[in-house]
């Protein structure tokens, strides 16, 4: 691809993606006159700091400072370099792309996935074919009828029915001239040789689809009783069962319009639900969820109501699924349901209206968790209070918003039965307590990663490394809002470096660029390494018009490195003393070493009046 057909290509794809309507597909957007906004999906928060301009089709984030067009949008969300970046927008437009770009690796791995999904595919309609076009699957579409699913909503899961015999998909696969160690990559048959047979034999067909509804593998139910109740795909190059929220592509929509998403545990949970309306149900197929399914719900909402079978939803592993929820920011509530029940045999029996009347009660987390500990605690006895609070006390000092934790310490008192005051002076000694040891603690770790060198104790020599690269990261920004900045930026950086090793790449790529031409350059200029980080502090330029303050900037980023030289000197002149000690050596050397330590001292002083790290 020449560069100007490159650009030709760019720009309609571009034009073809409109951007808020690429970001709805990930992030619930809600529109604020002429921006949109929403809970950004590159770091955890609660309150919208992600926004979106669909005049000048640009995101931003102004919490992590997150930001470009859609094309760096696709390249974050969807974990790609630009090319592929590309072609996903041109194939969601429609727009034919030449054949280039990807690695052959890559490729061939992109080609043995959508082979994965061909193969499920074509299985999926065999098997949907058998439920309602056979003799032999009439007594699976009975069975769906005992368990009171419609044909509609079995349709809308694509639901099948795999007959007994062993080499049903088999021999259709043989027919095809489909090669059978395809299909068992697939994990629809096992054997291998000449031994192959079908994986799935006499149960109902659950497809399990990822958020593009293409399948990714499959749940299988017996008829009746026996064991395993349900047998899944195995693991496939598709198929990872904590990746999948089964439903999740039916329910898209009605996650978006309802602004929350109820999981729940199992296939019939959710087909049921959405058979009675509640559209924006999903399953996380029987185990607590993981760190993927939970990145995967809040790219789509963050209120998640948890409705698991009663048994279910007391166990540590659930518990631990449910904070991980909370610790990315999202709003956590636990339906709680009669003992025995799970949401399907409950919307059958007494409909969607009593169900929604539990979702109604709902509870958020601590109440859950409270609840859970008074269960097995014996509060009636002084010794079971005791315990209980110290129990809850933990759980207690995750919230760190005040006014919610004092609201909560009056809930745990009333509910175990003791005082406000009483269990305010526990908790004082508690939370007393866990300061000293984590003080403990920090005094420990200090001390195993600093060396003997008295001043480096103390603290506030170092802002944090985080502050360094977002100091960095102004003064890249400087660079492209003016000529003049960038002259004078690029001077003062032949003596300041640059800490991280994209940031100085970036600059050496300006410096080369011709300055007399356009500035700041077009971002087709980079190479793909450095343009997505180009474009997003361009947009941070747009959407954050204020002249970064670049001679405040060069200043502490100067600060940082006459620190960072100190530190360096100090653990020379700690290894010169070592070496005196043992064998005196000339002192020469360890003589002018301390005089520069000196002289960086007293140079850091007159520049920085302000800085206190060092007496
Ligand atoms: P349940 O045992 O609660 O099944 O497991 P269920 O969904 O209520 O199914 P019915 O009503 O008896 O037909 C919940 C989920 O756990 C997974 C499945 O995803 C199931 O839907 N599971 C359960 C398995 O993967 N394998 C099993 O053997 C059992
Ligand atoms: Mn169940």
């Amino acid at each position: 691809m020449d560069r100007l057909t490159d650009e030709k290509i760019i720009s309609d794809v571009k034009e073809n993606n409109e951007l808020v309507t690429v970001i709805s597909e990930y992030v619930n957007l809600k529109q604020r006159g002429k921006t949109f906004m929403g809970l950004c999906p590159f770091h955890s928060e609660k309150t919208p700091s992600f926004t979106v301009s669909r005049e000048k089709q640009l995101f931003h984030c102004f919490g992590c400072g997150a930001g470009g067009d859609v094309l760096t949008f696709v390249m974050r969300m969807e974990n790609l370099t630009f090319g592929p970046a590309l072609r996903f927008l041109a194939e969601r437009a429609g727009i034919p792309l030449p054949e280039v770009q990807l690695s052959p690796n890559m490729q061939k791995r992109k080609a043995e996935r959508e082979r994965l999904y061909q193969l499920n595919a074509f299985a999926a309609d065999y098997y949907r074919k058998v439920l309602w076009g056979t003799q032999t699957g009439e007594k699976a579409a009975a069975y769906l009828e005992t368990r009171g699913i419609s044909r509609a909503a079995a349709e809308k899961f694509r639901l099948g029915y795999a007959p007994p015999q062993w080499a049903a998909l088999v021999g259709l696969f043989r027919k095809k001239e489909i090669a059978l160690g395809e299909a068992e990559k697939a994990g629809l048959v096992c054997g291998g040789g000449e031994g192959f047979y079908d994986r799935f034999r006499d149960r109902l067909l659950f497809p399990i689809t990822n958020a593009r509804g293409q399948i990714v593998g499959f749940g299988g139910r017996l008829l009746g009783d026996g064991q395993p109740k349900y047998l899944n795909s195995p693991e496939t190059a598709v198929f990872q069962k904590g990746d999948s929220l089964y439903g999740l592509f039916q329910a898209r929509e009605g996650i978006r319009r309802r602004e929350r998403v109820i999981v729940m545990e199992g296939y019939m949970d959710v087909i049921q639900a959405h058979q009675q309306g509640l559209d924006e149900v999903v399953a996380s197929l029987g185990t607590a969820l993981t760190t993927e399914q939970v990145k995967l719900l809040k790219r789509y909402t963050d209120q998640v109501y948890i409705a698991y079978d009663a048994d279910a939803a007391g166990e540590a592993a659930t518990i631990r699924g449910l904070d991980l929820l909370a610790a990315v920011g999202v709003n956590v509530r636990v339906v709680r349901l009669p003992s025995g029940e799970d949401p399907d045999s409950l919307l059958k029996k007494e409909g969607v209206e009593a169900f929604q009347r539990f979702v109604d009660e709902s509870v958020d987390l601590f109440t859950f968790k409270l609840a859970y500990i008074l269960e097995q605690e014996e509060i009636a006895t002084p010794d079971g209070k005791a315990r209980a609070v110290q129990r809850v006390f933990p759980i207690l000092s995750q919230v760190k918003n005040q006014i919610m934790r004092e609201a909560y310490l009056k809930q745990t008192a009333t509910a175990v039965g003791v005082s406000e005051t009483t269990i305010y002076d526990e908790w004082r000694i508690y939370s007393y307590n866990s300061r000293k040891n984590k003080q403990r603690l920090d005094i420990k770790n200090n001390q195993r990663h600093t060396n003997d060198i008295t001043y480096q104790q103390q603290p506030g020599i170092l802002p944090a490394e985080k502050n360094l690269l977002q100091l960095e990261r102004q003064l890249l920004r400087g660079c492209l809002q003016e000529k003049d900045f960038f002259t004078r930026i690029k001077q003062a950086l032949k003596e300041i470096k640059f800490s991280a090793p994209l940031y100085t790449e970036l600059l050496h790529q300006l410096v080369e660029w011709d300055v007399s031409g356009e500035w700041p350059p077009p971002a087709t200029a980079f190479p793909p390494e450095t343009r997505a980080l180009y474009i997003e502090l361009l947009t941070e330029n747009t959407m954050n018009p204020l002249p970064v303050d670049v001679e405040g900037c060069l200043k502490r980023l100067e600060q940082h490195q006459i620190a960072e030289e100190i530190r360096r000197l100090q653990r020379e002149v700690a290894v010169s003393l070592d070496l005196q000690a043992s064998a005196p050596t000339p002192a020469l050397d360890l003589q002018n070493k301390l005089a520069l330590l000196n002289k960086l001292h007293k140079k850091l002083r007159e520049d920085f009046p302000t800085f206190s790290g060092l007496r």
